[in-house]
């Protein structure tokens, strides 16, 4: 999915920069070399980082 059509950031971009310690949209455009530029991104771009601070990095095997 194409969260900033000016920018052309992608889930997987978001993911990446996420990772790479992202917590902001702004953060993530910084990750990106980009700035906002109409800024219709930023609640798409915050809305899926919100899901992986909230998803675990890491699933456990049920014993
Ligand atoms: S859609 Fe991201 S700056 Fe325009």
């Amino acid at each position: 999915m194409i969260h900033c059509i000016c920018n052309n950031i992608n889930t997987e971009t978001v993911d990446q920069a996420k990772s790479c310690g992202a917590k902001t949209p702004e953060q993530v455009q910084s990750f990106c070399g980009t700035e906002f530029n109409c800024g219709q991104c930023r609640e798409s771009i915050q809305a899926r980082l919100d899901v992986l601070i909230e998803a675990p990095a890491v699933l456990v095997a049920a014993e």
